[in-house]
Formats: structure tokens, sequence, C-alpha cells
């Protein structure tokens, strides 16, 4: 008996991961470049920067991966790849370079989705059984969702507008946290949450969006426009220059991770309960699973504790490295799809994906 090996590669956004794993879930061997830092620079993740340095990264990625698994392409027995949701652009790079090899050295193809590869990554660290309610939260997305299957998933609520990573970095861009000096290589997100340590969210208490609309869906734009305008009032009374402000950003941060912390754990109990009446969980042991990069988030994390303990949920949360974009969680979706031979294609075989325009 031998473990069947999978490669992941995942390029749907700003990171070029790829990792190969075994059956059992042992990471053999993985490689990450994230463009983080090129697009704090230009202030925000422009598609075709991030499509060039994704070509420019995936061979050596795939490479390193490989090379410290110490496995050889033709000891692989698929390659996953996120081919939806995405940037266009940065997806297919991954997609390209995945066909490629796959025909070169004849192994199978799993085309993955991203959000389904962030749902099911907490099986690779312990037992999870199917079902279970998960909450992903992400610089791209924000979605409730009963997990049924590897391939079966119940959407319970979805983004309206904004996501909130996206939130969160757009308002640190907006307080230049690029130029605090704790804060010059965190995103957005890791920024805010380090500087509300030492903030106190009472002097900014924002409003909790969507009070009086009673579904499990997410909106962040107004909390941001909430928020810029907390920003712009300080700085004119301050007299000072748009992102200049200093002396209160510490106390935004907390305020604006506290509501998105709130909103999400409002809409998240409402899921729970959603769940309850229709017995979606079992009563025995019913779990949440929370991730995404905004999961590693602790604050919005705790916040979520109380809404578990509540409700005799347990809360899981894969710990931050997993949370956020990497080729691990994919290879372990391209696992899972093997073992259930689901979504599985022959080296020849056209993946079904519509480009859109950038
Ligand atoms: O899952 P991910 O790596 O990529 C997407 O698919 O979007 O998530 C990245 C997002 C970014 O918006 C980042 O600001 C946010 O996750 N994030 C955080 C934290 N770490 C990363 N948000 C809040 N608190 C954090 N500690
Ligand atoms: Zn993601």
């Amino acid at each position: 008996y031998y473990s069947r090996l999978v490669l992941g590669i995942e390029t749907s956004c700003d990171d070029t991961g790829a990792a190969v794993l075994d059956e059992t879930g042992t990471i053999l061997g993985e490689s990450l470049y994230s463009q983080n830092e090129v697009h704090l620079r230009t202030g925000g993740i422009i598609p075709t920067v991030a499509q060039q340095l994704h070509r420019e990264s995936i061979e050596v990625v795939v490479h390193e991966a490989l090379e410290r698994s110490g496995v050889t392409p033709s000891q692989l027995s698929a390659v996953a790849t996120t081919v939806k949701p995405g940037l266009a652009l940065s997806l297919g790079i991954g997609l390209a370079f995945s066909q490629k090899f796959v025909r070169k050295h004849n192994i199978l193809f799993i085309p993955i989705h991203h959000m389904e590869a962030h749902a099911l990554t907490i099986r690779m660290l312990q037992p999870v059984p199917f079902p279970f309610l998960v909450l992903l939260v992400s610089g791209g997305h924000s979605l409730l969702a009963v997990a049924r299957g590897i391939d079966d998933f119940l959407l319970l609520g979805h983004m309206l507008d904004e996501a909130p990573g996206d939130t969160l970095d757009k308002v640190a861009r907006r307080l230049s946290l690029t130029k605090h000096p704790d804060c010059s290589t965190l995103s957005g997100g890791q920024a805010i949450e380090l500087l509300a340590r030492s903030g106190d969210r009472r002097k900014f208490p924002f409003r909790t969006p969507m009070g009086r609309i009673y579904d499990c869906c997410f909106s962040f734009a107004g909390l941001r426009s909430q928020i810029t305008m907390s920003i712009l009032k300080k700085e004119a009374e301050e007299g000072i220059e748009q992102g200049t402000l200093l002396s209160c950003v510490n106390d935004i941060a907390a305020g604006t991770q506290h509501t998105v912390a709130v909103h999400l754990a409002k809409r998240t109990h409402r899921a729970i309960l959603f769940c309850k009446e229709n017995g979606l969980l079992p009563s025995d042991n019913p779990i949440l699973v929370m991730s995404g990069g905004v999961a590693s988030n602790q604050y919005i994390c705790k916040a979520l504790t109380v809404i578990t303990e509540k409700t005799g949920l347990r809360l899981l949360c894969p710990p931050p490295r997993f949370c956020t974009d990497n080729g691990v969680m994919i290879a372990w979706n391209g696992i899972e799809r093997l073992k259930e031979g689901k979504g599985i294609l022959s080296p020849s075989e056209d993946v079904c994906y519509e480009p859109k325009a950038p």
C-alpha cells in the first residue's frame, strides 16, 4: 500500500502557492510567494500586475514544493488547481501551468473551487464529519453555508457588496497604516488587529450593518462609509491632510474591528438558529468552522465563540497559516476529491472555464 500524492496549485488572487500532500493530509512539501508587499506599495491589487507576478513565480513555487517533498512529477496521482472564483487573469496562470504540467507528465487534473477548499481545510487537521456550518471570511468573500459533503454546500448567506477583508484593507489604506512603523509589512486586517489591541472601540461606535434585515447576508460597504466619514471629520478637526491622522488610529481600528466582528457574529447566530429549526446540523456535537484570511483575527474568533457557546456549537478554526490562501488547502481538496472520485479529469480534458474581462 502506498498513499496517493497530490500537487495543489493556488493562484486565484495575490498568493502563488503550491504543496504536495499525501492521502493522510501530511504536507510533504510546500512553497508560497506572497505578492502582498507589491500590492501594498501600489495601494491595492492591480490584476495585470498580479498576473505578471504569478507568471514570474509559478514555476519556481511548484519546483520548490516538489523539491522539498522529494517527490517527482511522475510519482504524483493528480494536480489540483484553483479554477474559480478569483481574479480571472491570476486564475489563468495557475490553470495554464497546470494543464501543461498534467499533459506533460500524464497525470490527472482536479479543478478546485477556492471557497470549497477554504471550507474543507479543517478536515486535513482533524476529523470533522459532515454536515457542519461554515463561515468563510476573506478579502474576496463572506459567506455562510452548511457543508453537507465535499461538493455539496447549502448556501445560507452571501456578501451583498464588499468582503470584510476588503473593508479592513481599504480602511487600513485610508489610514496609511503601511507608514505606521509596526505595520509596514502587514495586511490591512493584520494591521487593524494589531492597532486595535491598544485602542478604545467606544470612541468610535459604528452602527452594525443591516440591523433590520433579518437574513444571513453580509454588507460592509455602508460600514466603510461610516468609518471614512469619521476619519474625514477627525482630519478636518485637526486641520490635517487626508491619510495623515495619527491621534486616534488605534481607536478607529478598534471600532472597525469590533463592528465587523459583531456583524459576522449576528449573521452567524441567525444561521445557527435557522439550522437548528430545520435540523440541518447534527444534534450531537454540532460544529461551526470559520476560515478564510479574516478568520485569523483573534478578536473576531472571540466574538464567534460567544455565539457558539450560547448555542451549544463547537467553533473550529484552522491556524492562521491555513486560514489564508495557500497551496496546501487546494491539494487537500484534491485529496478529498480523489478519495471520493469526484470531479477528476484526464490529462487531456478541458476545464470548463470562461475567462471574464478584467
Ligand atoms: O483568504 P485570504 O488569504 O485571501 C482571499 O481569498 O481573500 O484573505 C486575505 C484577507 C485580507 O483582506 C486580509 O486583510 C485579511 O484576510 N486578514 C485579516 C487578518 N489577516 C488577514 N483580517 C483580519 N484580521 C487578521 N489578522
Ligand atoms: Zn482565500
